[in-house]
């Protein structure tokens, strides 16, 4: 068996949002995904091998987030991302959690997700909701992108890698 899960909570509601697994047929909202992530190169490099879910609203998808199965027990969170204008507004929070009972679901036992040590509001959510640093991939920033990364006034240098256990 591959790291591949199935999905058998397709669809979650919560009052204003719907929970929504893409299939093959769907469009992938790229634009979001170049939110979290500005190579398109590397996006296309994972997320053929990943579930996408959305977060809809009145048919506007307003957030996205890639899962990515490591191996039969782990999966990666590889993009979250939510529109500009709806940012703040707990979808952020609302993806994760989704995502978290899908892979529960699933039987995994840890999902984790990589994020710069310049990414402070992202360190404060995903440790909000319950990831623990796990891992600091050093220069990983500098050694993989061509320009300095800059956020909040501070060099993005390593990849911290957050995970929770399920
Ligand atoms: N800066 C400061 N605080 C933030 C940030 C941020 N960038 N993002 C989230 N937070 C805080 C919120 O203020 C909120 O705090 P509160 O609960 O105390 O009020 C909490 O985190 C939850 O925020 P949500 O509203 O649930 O998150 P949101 O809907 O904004 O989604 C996300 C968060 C996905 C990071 C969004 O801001 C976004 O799309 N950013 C651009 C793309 C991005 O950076 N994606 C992550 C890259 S890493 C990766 O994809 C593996």
């Amino acid at each position: 068996m591959d790291g591949k899960f199935t999905n058998k909570a397709k669809t979650v509601m919560s009052p204003n949002l719907t929970f929504k697994k893409l299939d093959k047929r769907d469009q992938i909202p790229y634009d979001l995904l170049l939110l979290a992530d500005p190579s398109k190169v590397l996006v296309d490099g994972y997320v053929m091998q990943s579930e996408v879910y959305i977060a809809i609203q009145n048919e506007e998808t307003l957030g996205v987030i890639v899962l990515f199965p490591l191996t039969t027990k782990a999966v990666e969170i590889k993009n979250i991302a939510v529109k500009p204008a709806f940012q703040g507004k707990g979808i952020g929070s609302y993806l994760i959690e989704n995502a978290l009972k899908v892979v529960a679901l699933n039987k995994k036992e840890s999902i984790c997700i990589g994020t710069a040590n310049s990414s402070v509001g992202q360190l404060y959510l995903y440790q909000k909701l319950g990831f623990e640093i796990t891992e600091i991939k050093k220069n990983f920033f500098i050694d993989n992108y061509p320009e300095p990364i800059y956020e909040n006034g501070i060099q993005a240098k390593h990849m911290l890698v957050l995970t929770r256990q399920l």
